[in-house]
């Protein structure tokens, strides 16, 4: 997609000096406008300094392995243990999710950007996206599971939300797994997203 000049150039670089009734006293650092009406443009740039973590979310449906990468995670209960994920409503793995009886994210390491890239290329081949991705069935229903995730979770569906062009699903937790400590081994630092790059 590359940069977004739109947006740039509707911001005027706001200081301390050019808006000081802007600024608590004492803050000088600058930013790129204030108060830009809403947009897609304006919640990508804003949102993109917003680091997250950068799961896989899979689904098996009618003996296909579906798969989408995913940021838009997030806790949202602990009883009844509740995840969510925001699923756009364009995406082929929208369909899968929401027949599937089971759906799982894994949790990536910071050596599996390949894998969040594969993930997220848009039109790859669904029959054959596995194929090269080492992954193990989850305990309830066979979902996979990317293998040395850090952490992975098996969840039925328990609530659905519209969210403009994307859906939220609520997902209960029905199995759930991590590595048992930051000693462990095979431990590593998270894969995270932020600003449009992975680190
Ligand atoms: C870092 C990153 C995070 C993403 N997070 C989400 C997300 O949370 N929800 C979503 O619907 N799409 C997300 N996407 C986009 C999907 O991964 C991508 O649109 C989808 O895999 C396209 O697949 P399809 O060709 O099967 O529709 C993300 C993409 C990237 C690169």
């Amino acid at each position: 997609m590359g940069r977004r000049p739109v947006f740039r150039a509707e911001l005027a670089p706001v200081t301390s000096a050019s808006r000081p009734d802007m600024f608590p006293d004492g803050v000088t650092a600058p930013y790129l406008g204030y108060g830009v009406p809403g947009s897609a443009d304006a919640l990508r740039h804003v949102m993109g300094h917003f680091a997250s973590g950068v799961t896989i979310a899979t689904a098996l449906h009618h003996g296909i392995k579906h798969a989408m990468t995913a940021t838009a995670v997030c806790s949202v209960s602990l009883e009844p243990p509740l995840v969510l994920v925001c699923v756009g409503k364009a995406s082929r793995f929208h369909g899968a999710m929401n027949k599937a009886t089971h759906w799982c994210l894994s949790l990536l390491t910071v050596n599996q950007e390949a894998l969040a890239r594969h993930f997220s290329n848009r039109g790859r081949d669904l029959l054959s996206q596995f194929d090269r991705v080492p992954h193990t069935p989850s305990p309830l229903s066979g979902t996979p599971l990317i293998d040395d995730a850090l952490a992975w979770l098996e969840c039925t569906t328990y609530g659905v939300h519209d969210g403009g062009d994307h859906t939220i699903v609520i997902g209960q937790i029905a199995r759930a797994s991590g590595l048992p400590s930051d000693d462990d081994p095979n431990a590593r630092p998270p894969l995270t997203y932020y600003r449009g790059a992975y680190s």
